[in-house]
């Protein structure tokens, strides 16, 4: 029998701002990323239709201040000189490290600002922006007056470089998205957009010496529906494409430059580059035909190095440095697989002329001729951490992704660095552990781990760490379709960047940040940005309860929250203390559903869990061998905590996940137990290299020690589906119960990861 168990937690969140946010009430100070120094003061700053701006130079900042200014209510603020009710620019200080820093001082007759440079009397304008009620952002707020709190601040960056990046080759976003996008940076004082603007499944950008790549290449004729390892894999039928005219970047670049951030264009060489190979086969090593990429993944069609593929990249760079002021053009440099060029009489020519060893030199060299074309027009490049391989061009920087190994060896070899490793930065990830979260790549990263990192790797000496230029957050889109997702799915973990990026790490606290940024989001709110709200969610955690079964515990980030216990979800919800009802125990299984619902914002993360609950719950089980460290979140209770892991989803701890090793647990029962069934699933996805096993056994034993073999199941051939339920009946009596799962073994060359052992994805052992 299930049981449906409904549990509500309603959490005041903005207990300490009693008055909805449009009244005359004062913004907290709330400041992100987290300023270095914050004095707060008595009273508040008035700004109205009379306060004048005293800036002795014209500046960007004060126009910007004035567009937002007039947005919400309509008036301009005036230039002039005043001993009260003025902002007044002070002037640039010139004993500060970065022309970033500045300094704010908000009194109540006048607010003065200092700074380093033009950049940061912006950035002195984005703190008082967010000193602001929320609804300053809104259009027409129908408010002439508004009030700033007193408060001294100095502030100065970490890092330089502070960027987020945005995929338009995999899902095309409009220039009017792409504004909003630099709006947010620029907000959270982010000074870099890495546009990642051309792809296997899409080139986004007119060039006009080739009109094909917008004609051809910037459209694919279908698009993947669900998620790429599927099996069977579906496809829409549906022409899906666009680019981006010459014109249109112009205003992009622009826009962005009167926010101080720079656009950094991204042209993937020599991967990533089958869009273009359809358009122009001529620059592939075989002869084609080649069509625009529709499914995901690495693709083994890439540019040969061939003299008119170098004419060719190099008339197209010329166009995107006429169009891009940036020092840095990003050349990608990523997942280029060798085997066109290993098969290709050119390319192995070529290596013995240039005196190469081989394909990774090859790929080293391709990118060193694009290197010294650039410098020699004053750009520089930067590229993903494959560059490293068969060594660096000479003035290279490297974005590091593959974790943080590439970045530490880069620096050590004293070549910048921008740290994005997908552990830590990779916002296409899944952000919570709720089986309802929208398709994602994969991945688990929340806002917390976000947060955590460093950028500075520990290996590093001081010097080597002064090659970290900063850090960067990746938006790759093959499962992010629209504005309203990719909001989604970068903020708040992009904001969370920002601060990685702004704030010294001894200065960076979770709770602290948190609760700046409850505040902050309704501003988000007020932008209409589709922000998550995970930092509102219910969690939980399973572990074992006395008795048996499973003790559930759920718990929010605040403090003063209730639990409203209902057995339907909108029937007389009963209020009961959540620390006295948790943890629930259940001991059959039950539906749980769990929201939070918060003052002045719309809060909507219901948490279904479905707990299996079986004879294996909650029970001691071991494991000969633990799983791989990369696929060991949930660790051993995850195999007894009666939640079944995702069908789509292989990394939020649910599933576990060895390579190399067969599966081997026992489970200990407790006691003499009579067993009809025993359950399990494996993920069977052969794209990242997942394979269903060989054969499963089952043993069961009433000491531990003598184990005999009851049943086995090895009928995997030909499974289509991307998870295999595996059922074993049984007729046993035990105490103990083994259960051996024999790995796939080598993967069969030709297929991906072929030569490489087989992943092993094991879902909750099940016993009935
Ligand atoms: C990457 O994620 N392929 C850089």
């Amino acid at each position: 029998m299930q049981k449906v168990l409904i549990l509500f937690f309603i959490i005041s969140i903005f207990s300490c701002q009693n008055e909805p946010s449009n009244s005359n009430t004062e913004m907290p100070i709330s400041i992100i990323p987290k300023p270095a120094k914050v004095e707060k003061g008595n009273g508040y700053f008035t700004l109205n239709k009379e306060t004048k701006i005293n800036s002795k130079l014209g500046n960007k900042a004060f126009e910007f201040l004035n567009l937002l200014v007039k947005n919400t209510s309509g008036y301009e603020l005036k230039s002039g000189e005043s001993t009260e009710n003025v902002i007044e620019f002070i002037g640039f200080q010139d004993d500060v490290a970065s022309n970033e820093s500045y300094s704010l001082d908000i009194q109540e007759s006048k607010i003065e600002i200092q700074a380093g440079g033009p950049q940061g009397v912006f950035y002195a304008i984005q703190t008082l922006r967010q000193l602001l009620p929320p609804d300053f952002e809104k259009s027409n707020a129908g408010k002439d007056s508004w009030l700033i709190p007193c408060v001294k601040i100095e502030d100065s960056p970490r890092f330089s470089y502070r960027g987020m990046h945005l995929d338009v080759g995999r899902h095309y976003f409009s220039v009017d998205f792409i504004k909003k996008y630099i709006d947010l940076l620029a907000l959270f004082k982010m000074n870099r957009f890495h546009w990642h603007l051309t792809e296997d499944q899409g080139w986004r950008i007119e060039i006009k010496q080739y009109p094909k790549l917008a004609e051809i290449s910037a459209f694919r004729k279908e698009s993947v529906v669900g998620h790429n390892n599927d099996k069977p894999r579906k496809m829409d039928g549906k022409r899906y494409g666009g680019f981006y005219t010459q014109e249109e970047v112009k205003e992009v670049v622009k826009y962005a430059q009167d926010r101080f951030v720079t656009v950094i264009p991204e042209i993937e060489l020599p991967g990533h580059s089958q869009a273009v190979l359809a358009a122009y086969p001529e620059l592939a090593c075989t002869e084609g035909p080649f069509e625009v990429a529709t499914a995901w993944g690495v693709m083994e069609d890439v540019f040969c190095p061939k003299e008119e593929t170098f004419e060719f990249l190099e008339n197209v760079l010329t166009e995107v440095m006429e169009l891009f002021p940036s020092k840095y053009i990003h050349i990608g440099g990523d997942e280029c697989p060798k085997k066109r060029w290993e098969e290709s009489a050119f390319c192995q020519d070529l290596i013995k002329k240039e005196g190469l060893k081989d394909e990774h030199e090859l790929q080293s060299w391709f990118i060193q001729r694009i290197e010294k074309f650039l410098n020699s027009k004053g750009r520089k490049i930067i590229g993903w951490d494959e560059i490293l391989e068969g060594g660096l061009a000479p003035d290279a920087t490297v974005m590091s992704w593959r974790g943080v190994q590439g970045g530490i060896e880069a620096a050590k070899q004293k070549h910048d660095v921008i740290m994005t490793p997908t552990s830590f930065c990779y916002l296409d990830y899944y952000q919570s552990r709720n089986p309802n979260e929208p398709l994602a790549i994969g991945g688990y990263l929340p806002l917390e781990k976000v947060y955590s990192y460093d950028p500075i790797p520990e290996e590093l000496t001081e010097e080597e760490a002064k090659h970290i230029l900063g850090v960067q957050g990746n938006v790759w889109t093959e499962y992010i379709k629209t504005p309203e997702q990719c909001e989604y799915m970068a903020f708040p973990r992009g904001i969370a960047i920002a601060e990685n990026g702004w704030t010294n790490f001894d200065q960076k606290d979770y709770d602290d940040f948190a609760s700046r940024l409850a505040n902050q989001l309704p501003r988000l709110e007020a932008l209409e940005v589709n922000f998550a709200k995970h930092i509102f969610d219910v969690n939980y955690k399973i572990t074992a309860a006395e008795g048996g079964g499973v003790a559930l515990a759920l718990s929010t980030r605040s403090k003063d929250c209730q639990v409203v216990f209902s057995d339907e979800l909108d029937k007389n919800p009963v209020t009961l203390n959540l620390l006295e009802t948790n943890p629930v125990i259940i001991k059959e299984p039950t539906r749980v559903r769990a929201s939070t619902l918060c003052e002045n914002l719309s809060t909507n993360n219901i948490l279904e869990l479905f707990l299996n609950v079986n004879k294996a719950s909650g029970k001691s089980i071991d494991w000969t061998t633990p799983p791989h460290k990369n696929y060991n979140l949930g660790g051993k209770m995850a195999l007894v905590n009666s939640i079944s892991a995702s069908d789509t989803r292989f990394s939020d701890g649910e599933w576990l996940a060895w390579n190399g090793e067969d599966f081997e647990a026992t489970i200990d029962l407790g006691e003499l137990t009579d067993i009809s069934m025993f359950k399990t699933r494996f993920y069977n996805a052969n794209g990242p290299w997942v394979y269903l096993p060989k054969k499963v056994e089952v043993f069961v034993s009433e000491d531990g020690k003598d184990f005999k073999l009851v049943g086995e199941f090895a009928d995997f051939d030909g499974v289509e589906a991307s998870v295999k339920a595996v059922e074993i009946e049984l007729k046993e009596n035990a105490r103990f119960v083994k259960v051996k799962a024999h790995r796939y073994g080598i993967i069969p060359e030709g297929r991906p990861g072929g030569g490489n052992e087989a992943w092993l994805f094991v879902d909750e052992m099940m016993i009935f």
